[in-house]
Parts: structure tokens; sequence; C-alpha cells
């Protein structure tokens, strides 16, 4: 096992009506609240009015940046930032999925800097502190609620970029699985592939961590086992309860200890994302598979056996290329199962500029940190996804 550092200073609230925690909670930060949400669902399911509902009772002015983009833009983080200074904001509160989370994140700590945020986000300047973040979540998928990372896309230059600060773990986040239940099919089944790449990202390593990868494993089969559950009955507590806190665990440091990340699916699809504006984990759902075929090898068999054997249920047998082969088959079958793409085309990227695409991805040589794949190998990747 590799050396590790892990603390995570966020606290959870988890289940039923915690959502009703937020105004005493909140209150604990100071008289004046930024609720940072999405376009339709909050207001659609009912929470954005529970949510003023309880802050009014505390008193709490609370002031609003509506309309946050799924891959949420620069120009929001610069909006935010400006009515935290506006406002004498003391908390920022995100209410929704992982992009409204990442939004908050960076307008926190635009909150408290004199420069362009984006600066950040392209590594120019670190952040010396940040607003205190908290949030509610409604959709299972990035971790963001336990984590310090935020992803943020400025369409001008075609870049996505993830960046965190010591600053930018939300303080609380509330987890109440109901929050979950209008999420689409789409979204869900996008939740479902986010967390699982999560883990592939930090399983699929050369570093030895027998306790690591009984735990991915875990995190793997619970969302593989009820995934399709909530896929099929939206509103099944246990399927929601056990979707969400998979995929906070999938994120939050627990899955990654003594292992080093990969990389790979995550900084090419936030490519993919950067030019084509698509759904996080569509970028996901079309490259891991494709990664899967192209490492399997040799040098990885005994990982892609264990992954096969272990993950999948896939019979063990003296004749382990097949098993990890078949370890990989069901990869797709299941992401066919709930309806996820598995080629560009299937979410109308048609005909990309895959030389580009290939060479910002190997843009430091090489990608990939499990197997270093070069420009070639890229361009391979992506040909089969098209
Ligand atoms: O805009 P609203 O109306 O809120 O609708 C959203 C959005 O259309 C909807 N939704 C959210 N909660 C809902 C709901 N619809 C019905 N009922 C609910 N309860 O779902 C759509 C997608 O929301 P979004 O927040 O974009 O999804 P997700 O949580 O998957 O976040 C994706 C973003 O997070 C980044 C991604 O790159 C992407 O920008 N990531 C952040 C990470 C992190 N901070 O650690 C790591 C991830 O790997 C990822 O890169
Ligand atoms: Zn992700």
């Amino acid at each position: 096992m590799k050396n590790f550092n892990f603390y995570n200073p966020t606290r959870i609230f988890f289940g039923k009506d915690e959502t009703d925690k937020i105004g005493k909670l909140s209150k604990q930060y100071g008289d004046n609240v930024l609720l940072v949400y999405g376009k339709t669902a909050i207001k659609r399911n009912g929470l954005y009015d529970r949510v003023i509902s309880r802050l009014k009772e505390e008193n709490i002015n609370v002031f609003e940046l509506p309309g946050i983009d799924p891959n949420p833009r620069i120009e929001s983080i610069r909006e935010g930032g400006e009515l935290c200074k506006k406002h004498k904001i003391d908390l920022v509160l995100a209410v929704g999925g992982g992009s409204v989370i990442d939004a908050s994140k960076g307008i926190a700590s635009a909150a408290l800097y004199d420069g362009d945020p984006w600066d950040f986000y392209s590594y120019k300047e670190e952040s010396k502190g940040a607003l205190p973040i908290a949030s509610i979540l409604t959709l299972s998928a990035t971790g963001s609620e336990m984590n310090a990372g935020s992803v943020v896309t400025n369409f001008a230059t075609k870049e996505k970029n993830g960046w965190g600060s010591p600053f930018t773990n939300p303080k609380f986040s509330i987890l109440d699985p109901v929050n979950t239940f209008s999420v689409s099919k789409h979204q869900t089944a996008c939740g479902i592939v986010d967390a699982l790449t999560h883990v592939y990202e930090f399983y699929f390593s050369s570093d030895q961590a027998y306790l690591n990868d009984r735990v991915c494993e875990s995190i793997m089969k619970t969302v593989i086992h009820f995934g399709p559950i909530a896929l099929k009955d939206p509103e099944n507590f246990e399927a929601r309860s056990n979707l969400m806190f998979s995929s906070t665990l999938a994120l939050n440091g627990l899955s990654g200890f003594g292992k080093t990340w990969d990389g790979f699916n995550h900084t090419t699809e936030h490519l993919l994302s950067a030019y084509y504006d698509i759904a996080h984990a569509d970028g996901l759902a079309i490259l891991a598979p494709h990664w899967m075929d192209k490492i399997l090898s040799k040098k990885t068999l005994n990982k892609f056996y264990e992954f096969a054997v272990n993950v999948w249920g896939v019979e063990e047998s003296e004749d382990k290329m097949s098993v990890a082969k078949e370890g990989i088959n069901r990869v797709y079958k299941f992401y066919e199962a709930i309806k996820m793409p598995l080629k560009l085309s299937d979410v109308e990227i048609i005909d990309p500029p895959l030389d580009e695409l290939a060479k910002r991805a190997t843009k430091n040589g090489t990608i990939g940190r499990y197997i270093n794949l070069d420009y070639s190998d890229v361009l391979d990747i992506l040909n089969k996804a098209l």
C-alpha cells in the first residue's frame, strides 16, 4: 500500500427528512446565504420551497443564483462571486447535483479573490480562501458533496478543468435519498456510470492495496445491484440510499487510498464535454469499455480477472484471458441494459477532430498512470468509439 494522507472535513447528514435541518445548520455560519441551484428540478420536486421555508424560519436573508448549467460555466462562477461580494454572503448553499455543487465551490472561492476565477481553473493562481460551502445533494453521481473538487468549463477556450483547494470541501452536506426520487432514468444511469468510473480510476492501478480493492469492489457491486432497481422503481428508498452513499464513497478519498489515480477516462471525457457539452457520464460510458479493451494484456490480466470474478460474477477458470474478456463484455452489456451510449455517434458526435483530441489528451506525452497511453493509443480508442 502506498503512503497516503487522508482527511475529509465534510460532515454528512444522511437520511429521510434530514433536509429539514438546513435552516439551523446554515444559521451557524451567519445571516446571509447565497442559494445556488440549477434550471428546474428543485422547483418541480418541491425541494426549493422546503429549503426556503426552513431558511426563512431562521430569519436568514436568502439571495439566489439559479440556472447553473450541467457542465457549469466559468461565467456563472464570476457572477456568483460578484453576488457574494455585493451581499456580504456568509454561506454558499448548493442545492443540486455535481454541477451546482462544483459551481458553488468556485463561487465561494471567487468571493475572496479580486482577479478572474478562471485563474484557479487554469492553475495560474492558488486560492487563499473560500466562503463556507454547504450542499443538499439531489443527484447521486459525482461525489462533489464530500470532496474538494470543482469542474468548470470555459467554452471560449474549449477547456473543462478540474480544480480544488484546501478550502472547497463543503462544511456539511445533506444526503436525503428522497431528494433523488425525481431524477430521470438517464441521469440515474449517468450517476451509476460516473460512480463506477470513479472507482475504476483507482481500482485499475499497479499499486498493491488489498483493502482498497475490496472497498472498490463493494462500491461497484452495490451500484451494479441497486442501479437497475432504482431505474425500474425510482422511489425505491433502499436503492436510492445505496446509490447515494456509494457515489459519495466513490470519490471522497475512501476508494483511492493507497492507490494512484489513473485518470485516462476523466481527463479524456472532460475534453469531449468541453468540445461537445455532453453529459459527463455519457462520455465516460463511451470511453471506459474501449479503454478496458485497449489495456487488457498479460500485464493487466490478473487485475481484469479479479474484476470479472469479484465484481461481475464471472465463473473462475484456468483460461484467465477468457474470464477477463467476459468481465469487460459484462460492462458493455450492463451499460447497454441501462441505456447508456456506447459510441460517440450515440450522442451525435459525428466526425470529431480525432487528431486534435488525441493530441490534447496526450499533451504531456502520455495519459493514464496504470498503463501509459500515447497519442496513437488514444487515437485507436477514439476510433473504436466512433
Ligand atoms: O438543472 P437542474 O434543473 O438542476 O437539473 C439537473 C440537470 O439537468 C438534473 N437534476 C439534478 N437533480 C435532480 C435533477 N432532475 C430531477 N430531479 C433531481 N433531484 O440532472 C441534470 C444533471 O445535473 P448535473 O448536476 O450536471 O449532474 P452531475 O451530478 O452528474 O454533475 C455533473 C458535473 O460534475 C462534474 C462533471 O464533469 C459535470 O460537470 N464532476 C465533478 C466531480 C467532482 N466535483 O468531484 C467529479 C466528476 O468526475 C465530474 O467530473
Ligand atoms: Zn466523474
